[in-house]
């Protein structure tokens, strides 16, 4: 085994924030103060790094002690705060021009890097910010990486930790919903977050017998939504439930933005209302929408994510110990593992569609639209 001489190491959390975030900290600076490191956290993403002149009296960069990380297991966000505007490889600056374009600055954060006399870096995010912590490894910094989102997107783990609690709350609202909807006899179309992957959409919709799942991975064709809630009607139920993902598309169409920002990934957003519109002017039936968006990514994260995120903190301490870096720790029951970085954000992970999760749903009679 190799030996390390880390003496110092950083925690950036990047991205949206998922539940789970604050527990990975807790594992790393515990795991790391007990092999007498030393812990700080990044403030906002590598903000703290970057843009230090923001934080005044030398706030970018935390100083974590166990007393900072005492009684956050449970707690949504992260208390090192995030980001998804502060990526270095793209960052937003104002050109000669005046106008904002997306810079470079990679070079900068190593240096920042090196002027604290940190050693290694344990990067907590989905893969914009693997991404990063890919480059930064490449670059020379000793970094591991922590699966997080909530979209569950990400390659060469079985699992993110903040999905799990995303698909149980977004499971409670359906339930919730699903009464409303039967006593008015309406159609309730729910939109899930996920970006450009079904999961939340079809985990959450099959866990609460939705009748119609539209996911990215199937472009659907509203006819066929039309014609389950026909077919209901005429069976005498008169309420449909439908879920639809953020990125889901119609067969031959395109993926519902509502903006595009210089330095940060498109805003998804309004296929329910479009979807709902649809379905009303062919069945003539009252359709609502109801936008789960951001509660998905709020508060106590789950027992299940509570403990993967845990174990992927101790996780990444170890693989540092090991003298381990440009890797990513992965669930791959019963144990973690560490995939290669690159390996884990050249693709994004989809939902196959001859998953038996899939098969289960059509089996289950459940519409995917197409
Ligand atoms: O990647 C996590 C996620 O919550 C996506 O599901 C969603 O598209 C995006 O982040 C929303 O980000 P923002 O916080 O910028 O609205």
């Amino acid at each position: 085994m190799k030996k390390t001489n880390i003496k110092k190491i950083a925690i950036s959390t990047g991205g949206g924030d998922a539940p789970g975030l604050n527990a990975v900290i807790r594992a790393v600076v515990i795991s790391a103060l007990q092999r007498g490191w030393e812990c700080v956290g990044i403030r906002h993403g590598y903000n703290g790094l970057m843009i230090p002149e923001e934080y005044p009296d030398g706030d970018g960069l935390l100083t974590l002690t166990r007393k900072s990380v005492s009684g956050i297991t449970h707690l949504g966000g992260t208390i090192l705060g995030t980001t998804n505007k502060g990526n270095p490889l793209k960052y937003p600056t104002k050109g000669r021009d005046g106008k904002m374009c997306e810079k470079d600055r990679t070079e900068e954060l190593v240096a920042a890097f090196r002027k604290h006399n940190i050693d290694a870096l344990v990067a907590i995010g989905g893969d914009g910010s693997l991404g990063i912590a890919n480059i930064l490894s490449e670059k020379g910094i000793c970094t591991i990486g922590v699966p997080k989102t909530i979209d569950n997107d990400l390659d060469k783990t079985v699992i993110t930790f903040g999905f799990d609690t995303a698909v149980s709350f977004a499971t409670e609202c359906m339930d919730r919903l699903h009464s409303t909807a039967e006593a008015h006899r309406r159609v309730m179309v729910v939109e899930v977050m996920g970006r450009y992957a079904g999961w939340i959409a079809l985990n959450s919709g099959i866990s609460t017998s939705a009748d119609v799942i539209l996911i990215p991975e199937i472009p659907y064709d509203v006819n066929k939504a039309a014609e389950v809630i026909n077919k209901r009607e005429k069976s005498g139920r008169h309420y449909t439930m439908i879920v639809v993902a953020e990125g889901a598309k119609p067969r031959g169409g395109s993926v519902s933005v509502m903006s595009k920002e210089i330095g940060r990934a498109e805003k998804l957003g309004g296929i329910a209302e479009k979807v709902a519109k649809e379905l009303e002017s062919i069945t003539g039936k009252e359709c609502r929408t109801v936008v789960l968006g951001h509660l998905l990514r709020g508060g106590r994260p789950t027992t299940f994510d509570r403990l993967i995120s845990l174990r992927f903190g101790a996780a990444a301490v170890r693989a540092l110990e090991q003298g381990k870096t440009g890797v990513m720790v992965a669930l791959d029951p019963p144990t973690v593992r560490y995939v290669p970085l690159k390996q884990a954000t050249n693709r994004m992970k989809t939902v196959p569609l001859d998953c038996d999760t899939i098969l289960t749903a059509r089996d289950l009679g459940i519409s995917f639209g197409d």
